[in-house]
């Protein structure tokens, strides 16, 4: 009899086909997310998952999948899975890293330029009929980039590519991580290492790129925020939960930070009545770092050979522990 793969949302018709080749597929077609109850019966018989970062995978699923052998994430994020427990019970973890790079690093470029000089915001004035209100020469100004301080929390794959971005228009760049790079990889990507609260301090754009782990977890919260310059704007591409929703909405509303472009959540996906959609210096966008049909042509094709593998039993191509 053929394994049984369930895939919590659609993927590409070409991976589709290629699954169907070898085992009994099952496509959840309704509400985003799949609801806890119905994705905890589907776990206790299949032998493969395909999930998204929106899916909660806990201990308690895993311990009722028997016979699953693997988890395939379409993300590079992993945070939504406990890994520990995945390997407590033996089910291997695959998921899409590298090729996602560029995309991502491309979208938090466009987040900052878009909330310095107010791209989206100029858009929902035209759309709100509110043009012939913007009257004297200062009303609806934004910022240059050239010349601003950028704070990269988080100078790994995504962090780098982003540096190289922000180096082409002139940006000076500081970052943090938990330990600095080597001076010669510094030195070729224009990058100064500062502590955390040095980069709150320094910088008018703060762009995080670190997981979300329990250390990140709602780091970014009110003390952060009277830290950072009441100019500054932070963009998030990363992970929603590390910041803390409810004092980012307060520190806006208060100007205690210039704005905010945020693509990812909390809890996801959220809707019109979300705080987020009632402040004007905020763009939002429904996280789509990874987001072009290239880069999520290739993540498909990956998740497909995770999946592949740890059906049989063997590392996946991309694994998260063993
Ligand atoms: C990921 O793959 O984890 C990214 O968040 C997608 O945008």
């Amino acid at each position: 009899m053929k394994k049984k793969v369930f895939l919590t949302r659609k993927l590409h018709d070409f991976a589709i086909k290629d699954l169907k080749k070898h085992y009994q597929v099952e496509v959840h077609t309704g509400k985003i997310p799949i609801s806890r109850r119905k994705l905890e019966s589907k776990m206790e018989i299949i032998d493969g998952l395909i999930c998204f970062p929106y899916d909660q995978i806990d201990n308690i699923m895993l311990n009722k999948a028997k016979g699953l052998k693997v988890i395939s994430t379409f993300s590079v994020g992993f945070d939504h899975i406990d890994i520990e427990s995945a390997k407590k019970n033996k089910i291997r973890v695959g998921y899409t890293p590298e090729i996602l790079t560029d995309a991502t690093a491309d979208l938090a470029f466009s987040l900052m330029i878009d909330i310095m000089r107010r791209v989206s915001e100029g858009d929902r004035i035209i759309r709100g009929g509110n043009w012939k209100k913007i009257f004297g020469a200062y009303d609806y100004v934004g910022m240059d980039l050239q010349k601003k301080t950028l704070g990269i929390f988080g100078l790994g794959r995504i962090g780098s590519t982003f540096a190289k971005r922000a180096k082409s228009f002139d940006m000076k760049i500081i970052y943090n991580n938990r330990k600095p790079l080597p001076k010669s990889k510094e030195k070729k990507l224009g990058v100064k290492f500062v502590s955390f609260e040095q980069l709150l301090k320094q910088s008018d754009v703060i762009s995080i790129h670190v997981p979300h782990t329990p250390q990140t977890h709602q780091l970014f919260n009110k003390k952060i925020f009277e830290k950072m310059k009441k100019s500054a704007f932070l963009i998030n591409t990363a992970r929603g939960k590390i910041i803390n929703e409810n004092d980012l909405v307060d520190s806006l509303k208060k100007k205690k930070i210039g704005g905010a472009a945020l693509d990812v959540f909390e809890f996801e996906p959220i809707g019109k009545s979300h705080p987020f959609t009632k402040i004007s210096n905020i763009t939002l966008t429904p996280h789509i770092g990874s987001s072009t049909e290239e880069t999520r042509a290739k993540m498909a094709e990956i998740t497909v050979k995770n999946l592949h593998l740890g059906i049989r039993g063997k590392k996946p191509r991309f694994s998260v522990g063993f």
